[in-house]
């Protein structure tokens, strides 16, 4: 990546830093988000300021592209997090995702400061969860995850399909957005919620390329797409 330093500004979680709130990634379905995702936690991972933090990987569809292990318990990722630096979790009953999120958030918060490097909390297709969109009610964990995450090391990365999926508490609460190929009906709630103007840069977001918005300076930052190997 053209930048190695962006990749902390995106991801490290740092417990004084402005930058270090949560990070969405937002675009369509089939944009790229989850490979994006995958290949700059990689990126981090080759970063020696990354080299104590943990990334626990959520995903809803049970699907993950890390090449680390699959736990579908607290018990286990608690274990395997002991000796692995990313981890994948399956939620695994569509009756409860939401509990089993908020269970995983607050074990997290219980280990944290235990984990030197901090902990990096990706929660792939969170709109499947029950209240997220800007009208909805997120649980009191992924609100307490938003809010008070940075301060105990925890760096929340929500993944959405519309920038509306995230819910209004968060406005104020993200450093920044990685962006792909997103709907035009994102222009205004970006506008309106999290007063950044993306009416020039949405055209370009074709072909898996991206960009992040940082939320705390107000730049964006282009990128190429990322070549799959
Ligand atoms: N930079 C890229 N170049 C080429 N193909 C890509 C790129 N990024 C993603 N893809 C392909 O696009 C498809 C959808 O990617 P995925 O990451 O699953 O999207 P999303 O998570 O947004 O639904 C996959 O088949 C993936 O291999
Ligand atoms: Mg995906």
């Amino acid at each position: 990546m053209e930048n190695e330093k962006m990749i902390r500004t995106m991801f490290l979680p740092k417990r004084d830093a402005s930058f270090s709130l949560s990070t969405a990634i937002t675009a369509r379905s089939g944009s790229g988000k989850t490979t994006l995702l995958t290949y700059l936690v990689n990126q981090a991972r080759n970063d020696e300021e990354f080299k104590e933090t943990r990334f626990v990987y959520v995903s809803i569809k049970q699907e993950t592209l890390f090449d680390a292990p699959v736990v579908k318990d607290i018990p286990n990722l608690l274990k395997k997090m002991a000796k692995e630096p990313i981890v994948s979790y399956y939620p695994t009953n569509p009756e409860w995702y939401e509990e089993e999120v908020d269970a995983l958030i607050e074990s997290m918060f219980e280990i944290s400061d235990d984990v030197e490097g901090g902990i990096v909390l990706m929660i792939d297709d969170a709109n499947i969860l029950k209240g997220w969109d800007s009208r909805g009610q997120v649980s009191s964990s992924v609100k307490k995850l938003t809010i008070a995450g940075r301060s105990k090391g925890i760096r929340g990365v929500f993944m959405t399909h519309r920038l509306a999926n995230l819910p209004r508490l968060m406005n104020g609460n993200l450093s920044g957005a990685i962006l792909l190929s997103m709907s035009e009906m994102d222009l205004d709630y970006a506008k309106k919620i999290f007063g950044v103007d993306l009416e020039n840069l949405l055209p370009e977001l074709t072909d898996y390329r991206w960009a992040y918005v940082d939320l705390i300076t107000n730049r964006i930052h282009r990128y190429n797409p990322i070549t799959l190997s």
